[in-house]
């Protein structure tokens, strides 16, 4: 595989090839990641739940995001590196500028942020200095509270329409990539359709243009309560790299998610 920038991953999206996305936190992760074919590597805050033990991603700090990216970058050469910024640390344009300067400097290629349109102007700020945005609709875990749980988004008409929109108005402030999590399949399947840019679904059934999950999930490593999109692909492969090579297939060939693992 070469290099993955963003230009490689609109050109997927026209070629229709799937792409595959899955969060690592450490260099060791990473490697064998990128070695079983991912494209891009996100370093989640949802580090704050799988390493941290807390129940939601609020008290992810930049400094820990930092931390884990500088990890990542050690060990990829290939996969593009992706990083969340946090809980409150893009609430306007100069602290989204300066935090996501520390993140591209720890080794990030693009920066992800969770939100609507009040984030227009931040993102055409970002992108205009230099920094590659990813945007996150659907269900954002930042906003967990509220919501009032981890819940399905987009489910009625009202709520899938501002989710249509917020994504046209991320799209045209210049973000290059966009999250779609926990959202019925076919408002994914119809945002999917009317962007030009990548649109990588979580838990948004099999019409995107990839996938992403949370590495503690695709290796079976939860403890608790199973979100019913996730998959435990090393219950049928004998290593970490072959499960994860699985998934970036699967995930090509259209066999994950299946219906067990969306929302109609
Ligand atoms: O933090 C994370 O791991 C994420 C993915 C679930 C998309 O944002
Ligand atoms: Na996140």
């Amino acid at each position: 595989m070469s290099k993955v920038t963003t230009a490689r991953l609109l050109a997927m999206k026209l070629d229709q090839q799937k792409i595959a996305m899955i969060t690592a936190y450490d260099a060791t992760f990473a490697n064998v990641f990128e070695q079983a074919g991912a494209h891009a590597i996100l370093i989640g805050d949802s580090l704050g739940m799988v390493l941290q033990g807390e129940d939601s991603t609020l008290k992810v700090t930049v400094e820990e995001m930092a931390y884990h990216t500088r990890c990542v970058a050690k060990g990829c050469t290939k996969a593009l590196i992706v990083a969340d910024l946090p809980f409150m640390s893009y609430s306007n344009t100069d602290q989204a500028c300066t935090n996501a300067a520390t993140l591209m400097r720890a080794g990030a290629h693009m920066v992800k942020l969770e939100g609507g349109d009040w984030l227009v102007e931040t993102i055409t700020q970002l992108t205009r200095q230099g920094v590659p945005v990813c945007g996150h609709l659907g269900l954002t875990p930042q906003s967990v509270h509220v919501f009032g749980g981890f819940k399905l988004q987009g489910r009625e008409r009202a709520q899938a329409e501002k989710i249509k929109q917020d994504a046209k108005a991320l799209q045209a402030a210049g973000i290059q990539l966009l999250v779609l999590e926990c959202v019925p399949s076919p408002l994914a399947k119809e945002i999917s359709e009317l962007l030009s840019i990548p649109v990588i679904g979580i838990g948004a059934g099999p019409n995107t243009d990839g996938q992403v999950l949370v590495m503690q999930d695709a290796l079976g490593l939860t403890t608790g309560y199973v979100p019913k999109f996730t998959k435990n692909f090393l219950a049928e492969h004998p290593s970490v790299k072959a499960a994860i090579s699985a998934y970036v297939t699967d995930v090509a060939e259209g066999r994950f998610p299946g219906p067990e693992h969306s929302f109609n």
